[in-house]
């Protein structure tokens, strides 16, 4: 059938229309908020690169945490930054660390909200990287027992979640085994298991003081032009028992979102990443896109992709635009 029959503008003439054939459909209940925990009392610093975003003490955060749960955001994303930062990332697993005690004012506080943490090194790390390293190498095995020992320490705060981003071979089998030697065998595991080398953590770097201090994290995530590869990421992560999988980036890997949707019958998640987010800022700042259209626009292709759960900085604002039905 074709035209003059067939008429597509007639699915499209008002609001109420479009609505009823729209295919994706945004709510709330999919976002995730991340959030930057930092050591101290009543520290709140704006990140430079990502307006709206903040460093936070635990008391800081936890307000801030209110706010996200009244807007209908079921979860947030935890990073810490330690005290010091050492070679082995000894801080990373302290009880008294800034993720653990985020975790347990949250709590205190009785939130509705999942909490999920990431479990990373390169925060706690003097060099920067991922994992422990021996003559400019990051060695993958000798790293896991540290992932090991932060997942434990996040679980035994209360967390709900945890989010392994380190991308060692083997650490959410590492983790899984220990969680559920210590009694979490009920606590999920969401891997970012396709994480990609990225120019779009930019932003990140500055927000966690992550940056490697020598070479690049290439030897440990994903290289861009791979999407078959993620298949072998994903299948091996689940082998290993993750609950959730992620892909991230979002924006420059809406296939790989698509296809590892398509081939695994896991939730998908995908991470709409501070650089990506700065962009969306810096433009709208400049009055070069109108902010809310290209955010839902953003969220939507993501969504349409195959991802039903979405990490992004832009969660409460989506949320307050759906709340008022804009
Ligand atoms: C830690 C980690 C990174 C991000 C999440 N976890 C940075 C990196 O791998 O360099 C990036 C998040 C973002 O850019 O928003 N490994």
């Amino acid at each position: 059938m074709s035209f003059p029959v067939h008429r597509p503008r007639r699915r499209r003439r008002t609001e109420p229309l479009r609505g009823l054939v729209r295919e994706t459909r945004l709510t709330s209940s999919g976002l995730v908020y991340p959030m930057f925990a930092v050591p101290g009392t009543g520290v709140r610093r704006e990140i430079t690169s990502m307006p709206g975003i903040y460093q936070q003490s635990v008391d800081k955060l936890v307000e801030e945490c209110r706010e996200v749960a009244e807007l209908g955001i079921p979860a947030v994303l935890l990073f810490g930054l330690p005290e010091h930062k050492d070679e082995v990332a000894s801080e990373a697993s302290s009880p008294d660390g800034a993720v653990q005690r985020a975790i347990q004012a949250i709590r205190k506080a009785k939130l509705k909200l999942i909490v999920i943490t990431d479990v990373c090194l390169c925060e706690y790390t003097s060099h920067g990287h991922c994992g422990m390293i021996h003559d400019g190498e990051v060695l993958n095995d000798p790293s896991l027992t540290a992932l090991a020992d932060a997942a434990l320490s996040h679980a035994r705060a209360g967390a709900d979640i945890v989010a392994p981003s380190d991308m060692m071979d083997g650490r959410v089998g590492a983790i899984r085994k220990r969680l559920d030697e210590n009694g979490f065998q009920d606590l999920a595991i969401l891997s970012y298991a396709a994480k990609y080398s990225s120019a779009f953590y930019g932003p990140f770097r500055e927000a966690a003081q992550s940056t490697p201090q020598f070479g690049d994290r290439r030897s440990y995530q994903m290289d861009p032009a791979n999407a078959r590869e993620a298949f072998i990421e994903v299948g091996e992560d689940l082998a290993e028992g993750a609950d959730i999988i992620m892909v991230k980036p979002a924006l420059a890997y809406l296939d790989v979102i698509r296809r590892v949707r398509e081939r695994f019958d896991v939730p998908v998640a995908a991470y709409n990443v501070s650089g990506e987010y700065a962009m969306v800022k810096a433009a709208a700042t400049n009055g070069w896109i109108e902010e809310k259209r290209a955010v839902l626009e953003v969220i939507t292709g993501i969504q349409r992709a195959g991802a039903s759960i979405i990490l992004t900085y832009h969660a409460k604002d989506i949320a307050r635009w759906l709340k008022n039905g804009e």
